[in-house]
């Protein structure tokens, strides 16, 4: 069986390292295809795949048409909008991520980004705290607990939305739960977004949502650059010169971001929340478990296609 790991932003190498450790402990072999820059590469590498790992790669019906021997996909991390989901199910190949496994990473990235906007960019001028401040969470789940747990070392004040977390998790955590999208950005200082790209939210943060928040506000996105309607964000933005944009997944329309938003945009040039040692090996890790655990006993936990 031949596991093979595919990473255009690659792992550390301690995490691949542990990988190749679970992966030849249980009899298999490795291949690693790495800072890929053009998709024939990655046809040619999933030829002879039982088993593959990825990160935000894109496996599409192509990449699935070519990987005659595939069995499993695992994205190691959260989102899995870069998996074809009813391609895979069709070529049957199941497809899992690895929920949790790097939620910390991105979580603490999001604090950074907020000291980051108060403090205006450490450009030297005298910015705000967030002490005090409230906290919108846009989505509950592993990454928006996290922030949650930190923002609360910070003395923040935290809302969260989310209609497919129990009301009780997110009151467990000290955090108060409002009963729309809408409410919580009139309400918070701060936005941080953890909501994944679906159809229905691809677009969904608009003008009209964004118009409401407090003066000052700042918004911070480490989900996905489609939940953005950039055209919309750029007209608030325009009207508003107190609105702040910090995000992890540069936008399209970067450029025009950066001509006409100077020191309220910021962008990573690459998504670097997940880009952490530990956040690389616990995600990478629990990846091949779960490829072994599928491989040798059928074992089906944290499959995402039916
Ligand atoms: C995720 O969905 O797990 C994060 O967006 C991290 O993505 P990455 O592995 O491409 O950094």
């Amino acid at each position: 069986m031949k596991v093979l790991i595919v990473t255009e932003k690659p792992f550390a190498k301690i995490a691949v390292d542990g990988i190749r450790k679970e992966i030849e402990a249980a009899g298999y072999e490795v291949a690693l295809l790495e800072k890929y820059t053009d998709k024939a590469q990655l046809l040619d590498a999933v030829k002879d795949a039982n088993a593959i790992i990825i990160r935000s790669d894109i496996i599409d019906a192509e990449v699935l048409d070519a990987a005659k021997e595939l069995k499993i996909v695992v994205r190691a991390g959260a989102g899995y909008d870069n998996v074809d989901l009813e391609a895979a199910t069709a070529h049957g190949v199941c497809v899992m991520n690895t929920p949790g496994q790097n939620a910390n990473a991105v979580a603490e990235l999001v604090l950074g980004m907020m000291v980051y906007a108060v403090r205006n960019f450490f450009n030297g001028t005298s910015g705000t705290e967030l002490m005090g401040k409230k906290l919108g969470i846009h989505a509950y789940g592993n990454v928006g607990r996290n922030v949650a747990r930190i923002a609360k070392g910070f003395g923040m004040e935290i809302y969260a939305f989310d209609p497919f977390c129990p009301k009780e998790v997110m009151e467990n955590d000290g955090v108060k739960v409002v009963s729309s999208v809408e409410e919580l950005y009139q309400i918070c200082n701060v936005v941080s977004l953890h909501i994944p790209a679906t159809a229905e939210t691809k677009n969904s943060i608009n003008y009209n949502l964004l118009k409401n928040m407090p003066k000052g506000a700042v918004l911070i996105n480490t989900a996905r650059k489609e939940v953005i309607n950039e055209g919309e964000l750029i007209e608030l933005m325009d009207e508003r010169n107190d609105f702040k944009y910090i995000t992890d997944i540069m936008p399209a329309a970067h450029t025009k971001f950066v001509e006409l938003f100077a020191g309220r945009y910021f962008s990573t040039p690459k998504k670097m929340g997940a880009q952490t040692a530990e956040a690389n090996i616990n995600a990478g890790i629990a990846a091949a478990k779960q490829i072994v655990g599928f491989l040798k006993d059928g074992c089906e936990k944290f499959r995402v296609n039916k």
